[in-house]
């Protein structure tokens, strides 16, 4: 059955302009490039591609805005109010946002519209809430003074996000560092920056002022490093890879940014003897199968408990066999396209290493371009590998594509030491009825998020981010202000008592 391809209006009327200080602008090269549907490999939009010149001059509007703008004079209660109408646009415009990010990335419909979307509200709303609640503190330091605190906004932040959850991304961005006050120049992912810019353009229409949100699409080693070396730029916030992480930590080090990174993962998803195993099935499945694999929180690599691991994972490969792989536009779809040609040719890579090193696919194991995309369409089986040692390639690095590798265990250090035995420390998920043995795991396993019977729950207030080569600073919750607010102690002499 062939969905006919709906085609929003905002894709219309040519290029795709970036945002500097309120204008609809052009790039200073006069370059574009194209942005595709993965699903079908046709051209979507032509975008207007920002490089250094575009940056440069996003930080000059930024900066206005951060030190003389009507932003920097408003209330935080008014600033609150903006934050949180930016909620209330993407609410009203969710089908439109679900429908750009669907046709860009990929990913099911179903997801766009029952989760990125009604996350990205969510989260405008925590932080334009929030905005009346930053204040300092007044602190009873010795001798006759009055020491107090003041939080005051960072100032210009760059930030860079990928293409996994474009919407959702720019949105855990922006909304805490416009709550707090700053300004901000976003370069969303060169695979998807067409929610971004709708995005932008819902900011505007709640109310923020010209150059408080600037968006420069374009790719990473040009606008992407611009962001991350430009000396007016305070802060930087990157998502992506680990390799690319490490890249805009030495860039920002030109003028001592403030960086947070939310890097990549190889989450252990483990599962005792004792668990649960239909929820821990269903459990295993959202955690590695739910946006096409491509999370950085993927719980990609499976222990089971030897006891119960031939079972379990014989069930696993049943469910990813009647797991409905298709046109993203499908409601019923539940697994689309990968982004890119380069990440099926990836994802592809890292089977056929699996294959080779002796893993063994019980299902999958191969592209789905013929029978889930009619011959286009970077389309992936859902793959779990069996067999697996933690040795191996699949076992070791991040694929960022559908595919599981399910390991064995026997008891509970020798699984702490084995989950902790990587590089990547961003979550984890543990499966059993034990309270002692859960708690233990909790505190045991190196991550920033742990899941108990449950994976990839996510709320605007609660914080999320990694250990290790995950990254570090949390996004979310009250933790996120600590990455987009600086504290100034100030010190007044008060006349001692008795003089
Ligand atoms: P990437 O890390 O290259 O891209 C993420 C963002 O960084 C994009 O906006 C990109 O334009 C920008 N960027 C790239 N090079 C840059 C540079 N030199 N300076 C500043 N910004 C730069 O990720 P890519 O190549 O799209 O994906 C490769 C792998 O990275 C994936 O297979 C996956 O393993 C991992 N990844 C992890 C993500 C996460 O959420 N942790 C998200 C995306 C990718
Ligand atoms: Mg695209």
């Amino acid at each position: 059955m062939a969905t006919p391809t709906p085609r929003p209006k905002f894709l219309d009327g040519g290029p795709k302009k970036m945002l500097i200080g309120g204008e609809w602008v052009p790039a200073a090269s006069g370059k574009t490039f194209a942005t595709i549907d993965p699903a079908t490999e046709q051209k979507l939009a032509d975008v207007c591609e920002g490089d250094k010149d575009d940056v440069d001059r996003a930080v000059v509007a930024a900066r206005r805005a951060f030190e003389s703008g009507p932003w920097s004079k408003m209330s935080a209660s008014e600033r609150g109010q903006i934050v949180w109408r930016i909620g209330d646009l993407i609410e009203k415009n969710k089908d439109e946002l679900a429908l750009l990010d669907t046709l860009d990335n990929g990913k099911p419909i179903f997801e766009t519209t029952y989760v990125d979307t009604v996350l990205a509200a969510d989260i405008f709303r925590y932080y334009g809430g929030f905005a009346t609640k930053i204040h300092g503190e007044t602190i009873p330091v010795a001798g006759s003074f009055l020491n107090y605190t003041l939080r005051e906004p960072v100032g210009v932040c760059g930030q860079i996000i990928p293409w996994n959850f474009p919407l959702l991304m720019a949105s855990w961005k922006l909304a805490p560092a416009l709550g707090a006050g700053n300004c901000v120049v976003l370069k969303p992912a060169e695979q998807t920056p067409l929610s971004a810019l709708r995005l932008a353009e819902l900011c505007l229409e709640a109310g923020v002022p010209p150059g408080v949100v600037n968006v420069i699409p374009g790719f990473g080693p040009t606008a992407g490093a611009a962001v991350a070396r430009h000396r007016g730029i305070d802060k930087v916030a990157f998502t992506g890879s680990t390799e690319v992480g490490k890249i805009v930590m030495r860039e920002a080090a030109e003028n001592c940014k403030k960086v947070s990174l939310e890097l990549g993962g190889k989450s252990p998803n483990i599962i005792l003897q004792d668990a649960d195993i239909d929820a821990a099935l269903k459990g295993v499945m959202m955690g590695m199968f739910f946006n096409q694999g491509e999370v950085c929180c993927a719980g990609s690599r499976l222990f089971v408990h030897k006891s119960i691991k031939d079972e379990f994972v014989g069930k696993l490969a049943e469910h990813a066999k009647k797991l409905k792989v298709g046109n993203p536009l499908d409601p019923e779809t539940r697994m689309g396209a990968q982004v890119s040609e380069e990440q099926y040719d990836r994802i592809l890579g890292f089977i056929k290493a699996g294959k080779e090193q002796g893993a063994k696919a019980l299902c999958g194991g191969d592209s789905a371009r013929a029978t889930a995309g009619g011959g286009k369409g970077y389309f992936i089986q859902p793959t779990v590998f069996d067999g697996v040692n933690d040795g191996m390639k699949i076992a070791r690095e991040e694929i960022f594509g559908p595919v599981i590798a399910a390991l064995p265990f026997d008891d509970l250090d020798e699984i702490v030491a084995r989950a902790n035995d990587t590089p990547y420390g961003l979550a984890a998920g543990v499966w059993t009825k034990d309270i002692d043995k859960a708690h233990y795991l909790a505190r045991k396993v190196k991550a920033g998020t742990i899941w108990v019977n449950c994976y990839n729950q996510f709320d605007a207030a609660s914080p999320f981010g990694g250990f290790k080569e995950s990254g570090f600073g949390r996004e979310m919750g009250i933790h996120a202000l600590e990455l987009y607010t600086q504290v100034k102690s100030v010190w007044v002499r008060v006349r001692p008592q008795g003089k």
